[in-house]
């Protein structure tokens, strides 16, 4: 293979990227947003106004939740996302998310501008007003963890009461979409009123058991896209096992991993992607030394690949699996 140039090597990677790889929890997403979206329309046709029902997704970072449900919004065929529609709408929330403040964000993201310093209570009122206007049926909050964690009570309590009222306003109930991490289903859990109007969706991590055979066809069908072959090195199970330990498990950060690694061999001019290409691609995104990469040492399982540089744990300690259902 000649050497391409950054620009062609530019090219492909940013078709990878735009690649999206079905799994068994997206399904599970998709199943979930079209039984609510098609149900609604029955009722709907029929001339009934029926209490919505909500979708938290938890996950640990890099699970791909975001990508997958940003996809399953965007792409569905019944489905208008976005401006000017806004049928479908994402609000993502910053660490210090406040019920105001996202109330604010959901008016500025349907284009609605308020005017003066308002309420909490006619802010979200002013944002069921545009959901009835648009006909939004789903609002999704992403990283929805960041309005209840460290709250007081009665701030809690406020943004329970809120979700609430969207799932049940009588002139225009909206579904709602939450995902954050594992900790916001054990914070809306702590309300039974809530949990009870929801159903989850778990993006849980991989196993090598159960899903080895997958990591192999994903590398495959990256492989492909790219032309560019599977090399030796690549060949052996422990390059799957080494994989899956580097991206902590989550399938978003594996496919991260596995574009990185394709991006380093193309513009290498090599016609073969290998190991060492997995180590040079997480040696960058990590900025380790060998001893601390998975795709060298023998001992990969030892190294903490769930650590930043600065010592900050990437995942949230699991939950137990409190059925919201
Ligand atoms: N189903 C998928 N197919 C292809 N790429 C994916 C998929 N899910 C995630 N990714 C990749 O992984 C990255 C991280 O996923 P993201 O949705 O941001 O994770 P999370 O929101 O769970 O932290 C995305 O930017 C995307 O590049
Ligand atoms: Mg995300």
């Amino acid at each position: 293979m000649t050497h391409m140039s950054r620009e062609e090597v530019s090219h492909i990677v940013a078709d990878l990227e735009n690649r999206l790889i079905t799994h068994d929890s997206f399904l599970e997403l998709q199943h979930q947003i079209d039984d609510f979206l098609y149900r609604r329309k029955a009722h709907t046709a029929a001339g009934r106004v029926t209490a919505q029902r909500g979708i938290v997704v938890i996950g640990n970072a890099g699970a791909g939740k975001s990508f997958g449900i940003e996809h399953l919004l965007l792409k569905h065929p019944h489905l208008a996302y976005g401006k000017p529609y806004n049928q479908a709408l994402t609000v993502r929330l910053a660490s210090e998310a406040t019920i105001k403040g996202v109330g604010l964000d959901t008016l500025d993201a349907y284009g609605y501008e308020s005017k003066g310093s308002r309420t909490g209570h006619s802010i979200w009122r002013q944002v069921m007003r545009q959901a009835r206007s648009h006909k939004t049926l789903f609002l999704h909050f992403d990283e929805a963890q960041h309005i209840l964690r460290g709250k007081s009570k009665s701030e809690f309590d406020q943004v329970m009461l809120v979700w609430k009222s969207c799932l049940e306003y009588t002139e225009w109930p909206v579904s709602l979409i939450l995902s954050g991490t594992c900790e916001l289903l054990e914070l809306i859990n702590r309300d039974d009123q809530l949990s009870r109007r929801f159903d989850v969706v778990h993006f849980a991590p991989m196993t090598f058991a159960s899903h080895g055979h997958e990591v192999t066809a994903v590398l495959d069908a990256y492989l492909k896209a790219a032309r560019i072959s599977r090399g030796k090195t690549l060949e052996s199970s422990t390059l799957v096992r080494r994989l899956l330990h580097a991206a902590r498990y989550e399938f978003g950060t594996m496919i991260g991993l596995i574009i990185a690694a394709i991006k380093l061999a193309l513009r290498k001019g090599h016609q073969n992607l290998e190991q060492s290409h997995f180590a040079g691609a997480y040696r960058r995104q990590k900025r380790c030394v060998d001893a601390l990469n998975p795709f060298i040492v023998d001992n990969y399982r030892s190294i903490k690949t769930g650590q930043l540089l600065s010592g900050v744990e990437l995942e949230a300690s699991p939950v137990t699996y409190r059925g919201a259902a």
